[in-house]
C-alpha cells in the first residue's frame, strides 16, 4: 500500500526534468522472494534547468547501495524518492542496488509473479517499483538488460529489443542479455522470465526487411495462438499500407499472462497481454473474443509508432497516444472488412461503447477533459474519456481534413516529432499545418477545446421547409453543461455530416444558398459558433434531415424528429449508422414514455412492423439486423432520464423484449432457421453476424416460451447447447436458457462448468453469465453472492474478480440496485477487500457508483451511505480515495 498523503498533480505545474538519464544497464537476479536489481545509469544535468538535487522515484524497494562514478556517496530517501545532492557537473555514472519481492506484489504493477513466472507492468508508474529512476515519460534512455534466473523454472528470458548474448551460470542458472537500441521512457520497459512456448513466424515487410514475430504462451495454450498471430501479421501490413509506418524491430514479441490489470501493454518489442486478448480457439472463444483480440493486438502494435516512437511529454497528454491509437485500431478493424455495411457495424459497436461508458463518465463526478488538468492517481485516468472520446477527437480531425489530409498530417507529425516526448497540442498542430485552409486549420484554437473542456455537448437541430421558396433552413445550436471545476463552456467545433431525404426515400442534392450548384447528397457542416443557420435551396419536396451521419461528433443530438420521420429514416437512410440510430430512437421513445409515466408499455403496430421489415429485409446484413433488433441497454436508458429507478427500467425493458418475442415469433423462427452457419468455424464478420442474429432469435424464442410454457424451444436450445461446435453458439444457447428456463439452465451450467473446468477464460464467462443474467425476484443477486464462495472464485486474479463483480455491479443494474441496499453492501465489501490486494482494480470497481446522484429514493440514500462507508476507511489507497472523494463531492 502507498504511504503518505496524496497530493493533487497539476498539468500547469509541469517542468522539464533537472537531469537526463541517457542509458541504463540493468541486471536482474530473479528470485520470487528477493530479486536483486543492479541499475547503472549514465546521468547528466539538464542545462536548461536550474541546478538542483537529483530525485529518483522508488516505491517498496530495499535500497542497499548507491555509487556515483564508482564511489559511495551520501544520500537520503524522502517522500519515496532517493535524493542526491552535490553531484558532478559533468555526465556521471550512477549505480543503485535494490531488492524487491515479486511474489508479494499483488498490485500487478512493477515486477510480479504469475503462474510461476516473472512479468512486469510499468505503465504508468510501475518502473519505480523495480528500481529508483526518473520515472516520467519525458526521460528517454537506451536500455541494456541482463536477466539471471533458474534455468529449469524460467527457461524463457525476455526483455525489450534484441537478444545479444545468452548462456549458463553456476547453480543451475542461466542468463540472457537484451539490448534495445531505441531510447524509451521507463514505462515501456518489460521483462519476462517464465516457462513458456511460442508460435513464431517470419515475415518480410514491403521494405524487404525481415522480422520475427512471436506469441508466447503456457505449454497447453499453443493451439490458441493462431488468431493473435494472424492479427499481428495483419496489423504490420495495415500500418505500412495506410500510414506508411513499418516495423522498426527485428523481433516483435507478444507474451500472454493470466494475471493482468488491463487488456495489454505496448512495451517496446515485448507486448505483454492479458490472456483474454491472446488465447482463442473455436471451442473456447466467442466471435466477440476474436474481435477483441484483433483490436487489442492491433492497438498495441500501432502504439509502436503512436506512443513509443513519439511518446507523451507528461501523463496529462495520455490521449496523445491512447486516443490516437484507439482511432487507429478502430480504423484497422474497419479496413479489414470489405462491405460498407460491415464497416458500419463496427462503427455502431464503437459508438455504443462510447455512449455506454464515456457519456456517463462525462456526466458524472469523474468527468474530465480528454487532456485532464489534474489527478491524484494517474491510473484513475486511463478512462473512456481519454481513450474513446480521445479517439473521437482524432476522428473529427480526419473528418475535417479528409482521409488523405489526415494521412499527410500523420506524416508531418512523424517528421517533426519522431523520437520526442510531446503534447496533444503538437499533434493537433501537425494535422492542421499539413492541411492549410481546411476547417481544422481555420478553427484550430476552437477545435482544441475538445481537449480542454469536459462534458458532452448538446446539439439542437431545427429544420423548416419553405415550399414557396423551395428552401430548407436548418438551424443548429450547441450548449455545454457544467462539469466538475468547469462551470461554463465555450462553443466546440462540431462536424455534422448530413443529408436530406425526400418523401420517396430519395437522397436530395445539397445546395446552400450562395452556391452555384449542388455538391453531392452528403456534406459536413462545421458548427463552430453557438448557433448557425444553413439554408438549402432548390428543394421541391419537404425533406427529412439525416444528421450526424456515422456519428460524426461525440455529442447528444436533439433533432426533434417525429416518429414518422424516424420510421422514414429507418426505411431509407443511405447512412447505415443513422438507420440503426433511427431504430434505437423509436425504441427509446416508447420505453422512456412508459418509464416516465408509469403506464404499461405497449409496442404499437408501426414499431413492430418496422422491426419486422428490418428482420426480414432481403439485403441488409445479419450483423446489422442484430444491432437494430437489440433494444437500448438498461444503462443507456438510465442515462436519458433525470431520475433513475433501475427496477422500473428493467420492468419496462423486459416487457418490451417479451412483446418483441411474441409479436415476431414466426419471424424469429424464420431468422433462427435461415441463419445457421454450416461448415468449419471462422470468425469473419459475415458468419459472426449470422451467429449473432441466430442467437438473438434463440433468446427471443426461449423468452416467448417462458410465458407459454411451450417446451419445444427450450428443448431445442438445450440440445444446441450440448451439440455446439463453437463457443459463440454454445454460450448463446446457455445464455438463452439462463434467462428463461431455470431447470434446463441449472443442468446446462453444471455441464458447462464440467466441460471447461481447466479453461480459466471460459470459467470467467461462466461466472459473468450468471451474474449478468436478467434479474427476477432477487435470484440473480443471491446467486452472485453465493458464487463469491465458489472454490473457483478469487479476488486475486483480475479477470476472475471482474467476471463476477463487473458483471453484477456494472452490467446488471436490476440485480445491483435493490431496495434493501444489499447490492451496495456487496459493492462496498468488495472494494475494501480488493483495495488491500490491488488498488488499481479496486478503484475501477469503485466507479460502479459514479452515477448514484441520479438515482431515485430509496436507492440514492443507500448508495451515499455505502460510498461514505468506503470513504471512512482510514487505510485506503490513493486510487480508491480519489474515486470516492469525487463521488461524494457536490
Ligand atoms: N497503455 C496500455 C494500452 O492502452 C494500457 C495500460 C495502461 C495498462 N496502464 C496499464 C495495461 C496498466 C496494464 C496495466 O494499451
Ligand atoms: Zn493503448
Amino acid at each position: 500500500m502507498r504511504e503518505g498523503s496524496s497530493p493533487l498533480i497539476r498539468r500547469e505545474d509541469y517542468t522539464a526534468p533537472a537531469y537526463w538519464i541517457r542509458s541504463v544497464d540493468l541486471t536482474f537476479d530473479l528470485d520470487p522472494a528477493k530479486t536483486l536489481v543492479v541499475n547503472r545509469m549514465q546521468v547528466e544535468r539538464n542545462p536548461a534547468v536550474a541546478a538542483q538535487a537529483l530525485r529518483l522515484d522508488g516505491e517498496e524497494l530495499n535500497l542497499t547501495r548507491v555509487l556515483v562514478n564508482g564511489d559511495s556517496v551520501s544520500f537520503r530517501v524522502e517522500n519515496q524518492q532517493l535524493v542526491l545532492d552535490n553531484l558532478p557537473e559533468t555526465p556521471f555514472t550512477l549505480e543503485v542496488r535494490t531488492t524487491c519481492a515479486p511474489e508479494k506484489n499483488t498490485q500487478l504493477s512493477g515486477l510480479y509473479t504469475s503462474g510461476g513466472g516473472f512479468f512486469t507492468q510499468c505503465e504508468a508508474e510501475g518502473f519505480r517499483r523495480i528500481t529508483y529512476f526518473l520515472d516520467r515519460p519525458d526521460v528517454m534512455a537506451t536500455f541494456s538488460v541482463t536477466l539471471k534466473a533458474d534455468a529449469t523454472k524460467y527457461p524463457v528470458l525476455l526483455s525489450n529489443g534484441n537478444l545479444v548474448e545468452q548462456g549458463t551460470l553456476d547453480g543451475g542458472k542461466h542468463y540472457a542479455k537484451w539490448v534495445d537500441p531505441h531510447p524509451k521512457p521507463s514505462y515501456l520497459f518489460a521483462l519476462v522470465a517464465a516457462n513458456l512456448v511460442c508460435r513464431e513466424q517470419k515475415i518480410r515487410a514491403r521494405s524487404g526487411r525481415e522480422h520475427l514475430l512471436q506469441v508466447y504462451v503456457r505449454a497447453g495454450d499453443l493451439d490458441k495462438t493462431e488468431h493473435a498471430m494472424n492479427s499481428l501479421i495483419a496489423s504490420v501490413a495495415w500500418d505500412e499500407a495506410r500510414f506508411g509506418l513499418s516495423l522498426d524491430l527485428d523481433r516483435f514479441m507478444i507474451v500472454a499472462v493470466s494475471d493482468f490489470n488491463m487488456g495489454a501493454m505496448e512495451n517496446k518489442g515485448l507486448n505483454i497481454f492479458n490472456t483474454k486478448y491472446v488465447l482463442a480457439n473455436p471451442a473456447t472463444a466467442t466471435d466477440a473474443d476474436y474481435a477483441g483480440i484483433e483490436s487489442v493486438v492491433g492497438h498495441e502494435y500501432f502504439h509502436n509508432w503512436t506512443g513509443n516512437r513519439i511518446t507523451c511529454r507528461d501523463w496529462f497528454q495520455l490521449s496523445l497516444k491512447e486516443g490516437l491509437t484507439v482511432f487507429r485500431d478502430q480504423e484497422f478493424s474497419q479496413d479489414l472488412v470489405h462491405s460498407p455495411s460491415a464497416r458500419a457495424v463496427k462503427r455502431i459497436e464503437d459508438v455504443r461503447t462510447l455512449r455506454q461508458h464515456q457519456f456517463p463518465e462525462d456526466a458524472g463526478p469523474m468527468a474530465h477533459p480528454v487532456r485532464p488538468d489534474s489527478y491524484v492517481e494517474i491510473n484513475n485516468f486511463y478512462t473512456a474519456t481519454v481513450y474513446d472520446k480521445g479517439a473521437e477527437v482524432v476522428r473529427m480531425m480526419q473528418t475535417l481534413v479528409g482521409r488523405d489530409g489526415f494521412a499527410r498530417g500523420m506524416t508531418l507529425y512523424f517528421q517533426r516529432h519522431d523520437g520526442q516526448a510531446v503534447t496533444c497540442d503538437d499533434f493537433a498542430q501537425a494535422i492542421a499545418d499539413a492541411n492549410p485552409g481546411s476547417a481544422l486549420a481555420t478553427h484550430l484554437a476552437i477545435f482544441k477545446r475538445w481537449y480542454s473542456q469536459a462534458g458532452t455537448p448538446r446539439v439542437q437541430a431545427r429544420g423548416h421547409y419553405n415550399a414557396d421558396a423551395r428552401t430548407y433552413t436548418l438551424e443548429l445550436s450547441q450548449q455545454g453543461l457544467p462539469s466538475p471545476g468547469q462551470p461554463t463552456k465555450e462553443p466546440w467545433v462540431i462536424p455534422v455530416a448530413m443529408g436530406l431525404i425526400g418523401p420517396r426515400g430519395e437522397h436530395l442534392p445539397l445546395q446552400l444558398v450562395g452556391e452555384d450548384a449542388p455538391v453531392g447528397t452528403e456534406r459536413v457542416l462545421v458548427l463552430h459558433e453557438e448557433r448557425q443557420r444553413y439554408e438549402f435551396t432548390g428543394l421541391d419536396v419537404e425533406p427529412v434531415p439525416s444528421l450526424l451521419r456515422g456519428f460524426s461528433a461525440p455529442v447528444l443530438l436533439e433533432d426533434h424528429l417525429s416518429d414518422a420521420d424516424l420510421l422514414h429514416l429507418l426505411a431509407h437512410d443511405a447512412d447505415p449508422f443513422n438507420r440503426w440510430e433511427a431504430g434505437q430512437r423509436l425504441a427509446l421513445n416508447r420505453l422512456l414514455g412508459a418509464i416516465r409515466t408509469g403506464q404499461a408499455l405497449h409496442l404499437d403496430a408501426a414499431y413492430i412492423e418496422a422491426m419486422r421489415s428490418v428482420l426480414r429485409h432481403p439485403t441488409l446484413d445479419a450483423a446489422f439486423k442484430e444491432l437494430v433488433l437489440t433494444l437500448p441497454s438498461e444503462g443507456y436508458l438510465a442515462e436519458q432520464l433525470e431520475e433513475v429507478d433501475p427496477q422500473r427500467i428493467h420492468q419496462v425493458r423486459e416487457a418490451a423484449r417479451l412483446q418483441l418475442a411474441q409479436a415476431l415469433h414466426h419471424d424469429w423462427e424464420w431468422a433462427f432457421e435461415t441463419h445457421q452457419v454450416r461448415g468449419g468455424y471462422s470468425p469473419d464478420p459475415v458468419s459472426a453476424g449470422q451467429r449473432a442474429l441466430a442467437n438473438l432469435a434463440l433468446a427471443y424464442l426461449c423468452l416467448g416460451a417462458s410465458v407459454t410454457h411451450d417446451p419445444v424451444w427450450p428443448g431445442r436450445t438445450y440440445q444446441r447447447f450440448k451439440d455446439a461446435t463453437n463457443m459463440t453458439d454454445r454460450l448463446g444457447a446457455l445464455s438463452a436458457l439462463v434467462n428463461s428456463h431455470a431447470e434446463l439452465a441449472e443442468a446446462a451450467l453444471q455441464r458447462f462448468h464440467a466441460l471447461f473446468r481447466d479453461e480459466a477464460l471460459v470459467i470467467d464467462k461462466w461466472f459473468a453469465l450468471q451474474a449478468a443474467a436478467s434479474e427476477k425476484d432477487g435470484r440473480v443477486f443471491a446467486r452472485a453472492r453465493q458464487l463469491l464462495s465458489h472454490p473457483d472464485f478469487s479476488l486475486r486474479n483480475p479477470n476472475r474478480a471482474r467476471s463476477l463483480i463487473t458483471a453484477l455491479c456494472f452490467m446488471n443494474p436490476a440485480a445491483f440496485h435493490r431496495t434493501d441496499a444489499a447490492g451496495y453492501v456487496f459493492w462496498a465489501d468488495r472494494v475494501l477487500e480488493l483495495d488491500a490486494i490491488n488498488p488499481q482494480l479496486a478503484a475501477r470497481v469503485a466507479r460502479a457508483m459514479d452515477r448514484w446522484k441520479q438515482l431515485a429514493e430509496p436507492y440514492r440514500s443507500a448508495a451515499r451511505e455505502a460510498i461514505a462507508r468506503v470513504a471512512a476507511r482510514a487505510e485506503l489507497s490513493n486510487d480508491v480515495r480519489e474515486i470516492v472523494t469525487r463521488a461524494l463531492a457536490d
